[in-house]
Formats: structure tokens, sequence, C-alpha cells
């Protein structure tokens, strides 16, 4: 059972919608012909991309001393504010992507945020450390 504070409700509200997306599905569609379904970088679109091989995404939290980078993947993700900062790059900016689907509008937003949340909580799922 989900324990919403007045505080924290924003918070539920998000990650209540978050739960309502399978981040594995999403994962799936939107990302595995690049990362490959397992993560491990050998999606079949990935020889026509000009980029070196792509970083396991399975071991982020290895990468980064055995700490889960949660706000580092949701950036990348939604990439909307990262881009600018770290120039063009191969992947596609998903936080604009999921708007084109969703909307401009304060839930359709949310639904964004959403959908970003479950692909990273999935992503965290499928961390191995060794
Ligand atoms: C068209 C191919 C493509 C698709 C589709 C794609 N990515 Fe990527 N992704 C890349 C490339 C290329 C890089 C590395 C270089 C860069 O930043 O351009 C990358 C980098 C990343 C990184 C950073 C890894 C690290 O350790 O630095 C994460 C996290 C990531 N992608 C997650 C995702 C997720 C989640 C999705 C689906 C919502 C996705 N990607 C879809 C091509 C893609």
């Amino acid at each position: 059972m989900r324990r919403c504070t007045l505080v924290g409700l924003l918070f539920c509200a998000v990650t209540a919608l978050a739960d309502s997306y399978d981040g594995a599905e999403l994962y799936a569609m939107n990302c595995s012909n690049c990362h490959g379904i397992y993560g491990e970088g050998d999606g079949v679109v990935m020889p026509d991309l000009s980029t070196a091989r792509l970083l396991d995404l399975r071991y982020l939290s290895e990468r980064n001393n055995g700490v889960f980078p949660t706000r580092f993947v949701t950036d990348i993700v939604d990439g909307r504010e990262t881009r600018a900062a770290h120039g063009p790059n191969a992947m596609p900016v998903w936080g604009a992507e999921f708007t084109r689907s969703e909307g401009l509008g304060e839930d359709a937003q949310a639904r964004v945020s959403a959908k970003i949340d479950a692909i990273v909580t999935y992503l965290e799922s499928i961390q191995i450390l060794e």
C-alpha cells in the first residue's frame, strides 16, 4: 500500500502514474532496437549508426560505484535539457518523442514523465552488480 503524505502527494501521483506503464514493454518498443533486448548494446539498428559500440545498460550502477544513477539516466532518456549541453548525438530525445505522441498539456507532460520513470525503473531492475 502506497503511503501518500500531503507533501508527497504530487510525487505519489507521478509514481502511481508510472506504475500504470510497463517499463519493460516501453523499453522493448523504444530502446531495444539500438540497445539490444537485454540492454547489452547490440540492437539490430546499431550497425547502421556511426557511433562506437554502446555501453551495456545493465552495468550503469557498476559504472557508477554501485549506485544506480537515476538522475543521469532520466536526463539522458528525456534528453530535452541535456542535449544542449552534450551536443548532438545519435539517440532520440525521448522527452520530445513522447511529447509528440502525448501532447504539451500538464496531464500529457505528467504522462511523458511517467513513461520515462517507468523505463528508468525498469533499467534499475536489470542492473548487474559484480
Ligand atoms: C537510434 C538508436 C537509439 C535508441 C532507439 C535509443 N538509444 Fe540510448 N543511446 C544511443 C546511443 C548512440 C548512445 C550513446 C552515445 C550517445 O549519447 O549518442 C545512447 C546512450 C544511452 C544511455 C547512456 C549510457 C551510458 O552509460 O552513458 C542510456 C542510459 C540510454 N541510451 C538509454 C536509452 C533508453 C532507455 C532508450 C529507450 C527509451 C534508448 N536509449 C533508445 C542510441 C539509442
